[in-house]
């Protein structure tokens, strides 16, 4: 009987496949493959990571290697190993990794290839959200959010209650108050015109993500590479150089880019829209998620709108509905109940992956008894979820307890594994030499952005909602999304209300 070309080309593949599939060696961790060509174990990891790696931990331990999308990860799932991951430096990169995937999904071409000195340039303008500009961003920041809050929302409905979805609410107000603090306005106190439509167009765009970060071709993702067009011309430099208010990290990163002739301004565009998913891309959930959680706890929400109100007065300074408020760095920073309840918001919805590209074969050591041998061009990979949903860290994981982060009146710092304590125990922002840069403006926004929800707005759930759940589309990249919105109504509060109220 005659095989058919295309039997047989399929059989020859697949014996190819048998051949030279990967075969676990002496020294490396136990081997998770799957059978599918190429995508290996993709599919299950997509559907829900920290499931998988859980069932894989069962079988084979806290270290193994996945196959996953053609690349080899091995997971180092228990946290007292997490240190050696992030000390080594020199056989463990994570910028080669981040200039290979960064670039297509926002459409830049690589900095390391073409543009000499320039990687090094921008990572060190990441220090201009750190330090002194720090309090500079965080002071222009609560401007920011005053003005959106009180045209949008505080001088709303006379008194009475207006209805709205929380994740709308919350992506309305700090992507815009974020996008006039990093990267200016068209006028002292306006507002760029067409706000709506680039929010709508970066949800577009952010839906994609997961699927350009994991490298399928723009091409392949219906609009998807207009719709980014159309927000990387927001910010040709011809455009950003009439606004004002713009920061220094944005004004450092254009003279930089305009030193690169061969940088068209499309890419300049590009870089600028990269550094704008980086800073709202996170933030808006984490938003979404912590007010979410505190309106399901009433006992929370009054903790932590006592706290904001005894700070406040502390200062001597008053709540009136009528009055702008300013919160001062050191008054964010004495806010611990609001601060540990923004830390558990974020134990529970952050998934980010910590990604190290191995430089050569070497034989990583993991502790004084152990190593594991790991192959050039292998991935080590920190999934910090399954540290924080595990029950040995966290008594009851899944609940949010606002005050988890608090210990006599201090933020806890203290937290054991297998009695040992541990160095990393939450990772929302990821670790090492790939810690995000934003990390303490991200926390002080998030921070005002409730304590001036909480000081000016009552705000109540809508009864007869299921409870929303994590949607695993992004898993491995950062903040997740909640798989439905929420309904609830709010008003403005009157100056006398006491917490409770
Ligand atoms: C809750 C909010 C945020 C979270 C959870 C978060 C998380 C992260 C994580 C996990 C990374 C490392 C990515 C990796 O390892 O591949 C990262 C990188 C980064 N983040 Fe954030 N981030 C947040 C807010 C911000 C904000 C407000 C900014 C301000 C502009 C920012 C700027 C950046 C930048 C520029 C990088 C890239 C750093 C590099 O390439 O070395 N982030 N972020």
């Amino acid at each position: 009987m005659m095989m058919s070309p295309v039997l047989l080309l399929l059989l020859l593949g697949l014996l190819c496949f048998i051949c030279l599939r990967r075969k676990r060696r002496p020294g490396e961790a136990p081997l998770v493959s799957g059978w599918i060509p190429f995508l290996g174990r993709a599919l299950d990891f997509g559907r829900d990571a920290q499931a998988f790696l859980q069932e894989q931990r069962r079988r084979h331990g806290d270290v193994f290697t996945v196959h996953l999308a053609g690349k080899y990860l091995t997971f180092i799932l228990d946290p007292l190993l997490y240190p050696s991951v992030v000390r080594q430096g020199r056989q463990l990169d994570f910028h080669q990794f981040a200039d290979t995937v960064a670039p297509p999904t926002f459409g830049y071409p690589p900095v390391r290839k073409g543009f000499p000195g320039l990687s090094e340039q921008i990572i060190r303008s990441f220090q201009l959200m750190q330090g002194e500009h720090l309090g500079v961003l965080t002071e222009s920041m609560m401007g920011n959010l005053m003005l959106v809050l009180r045209q949008d929302h505080l001088c709303a409905g006379g008194g009475g209650w207006t209805s709205g979805s929380i994740f709308d609410f919350c992506n309305s107000v700090m992507f815009e108050a974020t996008f006039l603090t990093i990267f200016g306005g068209p006028e002292r106190g306006r507002r760029h015109e067409g706000m709506e439509d680039m929010r709508e167009d970066f949800q577009r765009f952010d839906r994609m993500f997961p699927l350009l970060i994991a490298q399928v071709p723009i091409g392949l993702l219906g609009r998807t590479r207009a719709v980014r067009s159309k927000l990387i011309d927001r910010f040709l430099p011809d455009r950003m150089s009439s606004w004002t208010g713009t920061s220094q990290l944005i004004k450092t990163r254009s003279k930089l880019l305009e030193q690169h002739a061969s940088l068209r301004d499309t890419d300049k565009g590009a870089h600028h829209f990269a550094i704008l998913w980086a800073s709202v891309g996170n933030t808006v959930p984490a938003c979404f998620w912590v007010l979410y959680f505190l309106l399901r706890d009433p006992e929370a929400l009054q903790a932590v709108r006592q706290e904001v109100l005894e700070v406040l007065r502390q200062s001597g300074g008053e709540f009136s509905p009528e009055k702008d408020l300013a919160l001062s760095r050191e008054q964010l920073d004495s806010m611990v109940l609001l601060e540990s309840s923004i830390s558990e918001g974020l134990r529970l919805s952050s998934a980010s992956t910590n990604i190290r590209v191995s430089q050569e074969d070497f034989s990583l050591r993991l502790n004084a008894e152990r190593s594991v041998s790991v192959r050039k061009g292998d991935v080590i990979a920190l999934y910090p979820q399954s540290m924080h949903m595990d029950p040995d860290i966290y008594q009851d994981p899944q609940s949010f307890r606002y005050d988890r982060f608090v210990q006599d009146g201090r933020v806890k710092t203290d937290f054991y594994k297998s009695g040992q304590k541990l160095k990393f125990f939450l990772m929302p922002f990821g670790s090492g030499t790939s810690m995000c840069p934003g990390r303490y403006f991200a926390v002080n926004e998030i921070k005002q952005f409730l304590s001036l929800v909480l000081l000016y707005l009552d705000l109540d759930l809508q009864p007869g909602q299921n409870r929303v759940s994590l949607d695993y589309g992004r898993a491995g990249l950062g903040i997740l999304l909640p798989n439905a919105d929420v309904r609830f109504h709010y008003r403005l509060r009157a100056a006398s209300q006491s917490p409770a109220e």
